[in-house]
């Protein structure tokens, strides 16, 4: 399955999202989505935390328990909590747990190659990441603006690939860096605020449907305000139930 995905480089796009319960793993692999990402972005538009540092690994597994037994199609990829892959050993018990307690079959890691690469040997499925990896930030924002950075950010997704990872996710980088990422690298670039060059795309499904209000980054593009249609339809309840006409007799 990962190796799938690794081979829609150059053939099509590869779409990504995110899922975190049942149901939307259940809609997201109806309409045919390549990669179901359990985002640790969980933390924000779930769990209502400011940002991802305080997801454990006990919610990374309980939701992606119940998005694998929504999901059908596409491969499921779960990531990896801050403080949860600090060293090798800790990372491969860590990763175990995860793929016994839920059967994924890849996880994501930010940044660290060196862990990636145990991973790999030790035989898991490994999804990268790199530009804005939001468990070391202190601030959110572009990535790769200056020289540095962007050389950075280069030899480290050009160090995830040879580590082994099938695929790496750009994160909010400049279009012409994550260009020449993709173009560089043998294995498909997924990219949320990266430009259109990826080899596919990912965003937070809630932001794509309008269910978080809380911030949306620039990148995001909201498909739809389901909030207000969640809305409109409570509100509907509401004032059937205080006027005495649901239930109906
Ligand atoms: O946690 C998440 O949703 C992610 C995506 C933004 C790639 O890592």
């Amino acid at each position: 399955m990962p190796e799938s995905v690794r081979q829609l480089k150059g053939r099509r796009k590869i779409v990504a999202l995110t899922a975190y319960d049942y149901p939307m793993a259940q809609i997201l692999s109806e309409v045919g989505i390549d990669v179901i990402l359990v985002g640790d972005s969980l933390g924000m538009v779930v769990l209502g935390y400011e940002n991802t540092h305080f997801v454990t690994m006990n919610d990374m597994i309980r939701h992606t328990q119940a998005v694998m037994r929504g999901h059908t199609e596409g491969l499921v990829v779960a990531d990896m909590p801050k403080g949860s892959f600090e060293t090798k050993e800790l990372a491969i018990k860590n990763v175990e747990r995860m793929v016994e307690e839920t059967g994924v079959r890849a996880i994501k890691i930010e940044g660290r190659p060196e862990i990636c690469r145990a991973l790999v040997e030790a035989g898991f499925a490994v999804m990268g990441h790199t530009g804005l990896k939001p468990q070391e930030a202190e601030k959110m924002g572009m990535r790769g603006k200056n020289e540095e950075e962007a050389n950075n950010i280069f030899e480290e997704a050009k160090a995830l690939e040879e580590a082994g990872c099938f695929s790496v996710v750009l994160e909010c980088v400049p279009a012409d860096l994550a260009k020449k990422i993709t173009d560089t690298l043998a294995i498909p670039t997924i990219g949320i605020g990266a430009g259109s060059d990826c080899d596919g795309q990912v965003l937070v499904t809630h932001d794509l449907l309008g269910l978080f209000q809380d911030f949306c980054p620039k990148f995001a593009k909201r498909y739809v305000d389901l909030r207000s249609v969640m809305k409109e339809a409570i509100l509907s309840f509401k004032d059937e139930v205080e006027r005495g006409i649901f239930p109906s007799p």
